[in-house]
């Protein structure tokens, strides 16, 4: 399948998505000389920064589309490495986990949290920030469409089924994998974004991704028209618009 994600289409919004980093970021216990992972690291650039604000003894970022990792930022003790979460099974042990709006784009939640626990040193940290945002009709409209007779058919059945489950039930795998201490907490983000057409261009850069991937250019151009027809007379016409936008953080420590 193409790669579509567009680091330009996704940096777009960057001042807004850096809160919930900077958020979970927070939630983590700097220790000294640490190894850390960042699953679903985009375009590096806060890889980077939080490689920089831990003073990590070394980090690396891993994620599966060439496009986002082309400018990844060089430093000492920074690398990237291109390949899949679902296939992150390191040799070595790391000290911290981090994974920031990428997780919601995995299958198997048990799974993966069961893998990346093997993947901790002792003592060793998970901090995970996932959008919940599946009830908004940002979200809703999209699944709409593709259950439509016309985009049934043209996404051979796809459908973007949400992955997450009830924030208490990550909670309880957390406890019951291991982890002595743990905060996990739902949050609700407000976005100001200029008009309601600025919804569709967010959406763009990140849910829509895996329906333009599975579209020829021109299906692409049509499912974007429809998508944009049903959502828009669903939203306020307030000038700016609030995107409201809840995400789960979770922090748990070995
Ligand atoms: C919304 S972006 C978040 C990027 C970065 N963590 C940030 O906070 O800006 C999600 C990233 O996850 C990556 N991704 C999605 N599914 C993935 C998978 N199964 N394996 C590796 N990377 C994945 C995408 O390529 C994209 O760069």
């Amino acid at each position: 399948m193409p790669d579509v994600w567009d680091p330009a289409q996704y940096e777009r919004f960057r001042r807004e998505r850096a809160q919930p980093f900077h958020d979970l970021l927070a939630m983590v216990e700097p220790r000294p000389g640490m190894r850390v992972a960042d699953l679903g690291c985009g375009t590096g650039d806060v890889t980077l920064e939080l490689h920089r604000s831990l003073k990590a003894r070394e980090t690396v970022g891993v994620d599966n589309s060439p496009a986002m990792l082309e400018k990844a930022p060089r430093e000492p003790g920074l690398r990237f490495l291109l390949g899949e979460i679902e296939q992150f099974a390191p040799p070595e042990r790391f000290d911290l986990i981090f994974s920031n709006a990428a997780f919601h784009w995995v299958p198997d939640h048990p799974a993966l949290f069961t893998r990346l626990r093997a993947a901790l040193a002792p003592g060793g940290q998970l901090a995970v920030q996932m959008p919940m945002n599946d009830d908004h009709a940002s979200h809703q409209t999209a699944f709409e469409l593709a259950c439509t007779h016309e985009f049934r058919r043209l996404l051979h059945g796809f459908e973007r089924r949400p992955r997450l489950l009830e924030p208490a039930q990550y909670a309880s795998w957390l406890h019951h994998l291991g982890f002595g201490r743990q905060h996990v907490r739902v949050q609700v983000y407000g976005h100001l974004l200029e008009s309601r057409e600025q919804v569709i261009e967010w959406v763009r850069g990140t849910l829509l991704t895996d329906y333009q991937k599975r579209l020829t250019p021109a299906d692409w151009e049509r499912c974007l028209e429809r998508y944009r027809e049903l959502l828009l007379p669903q939203l306020s016409e307030e000038q700016p618009f609030f995107y409201t936008y809840p995400r789960i953080l979770m922090w748990a420590t070995l």
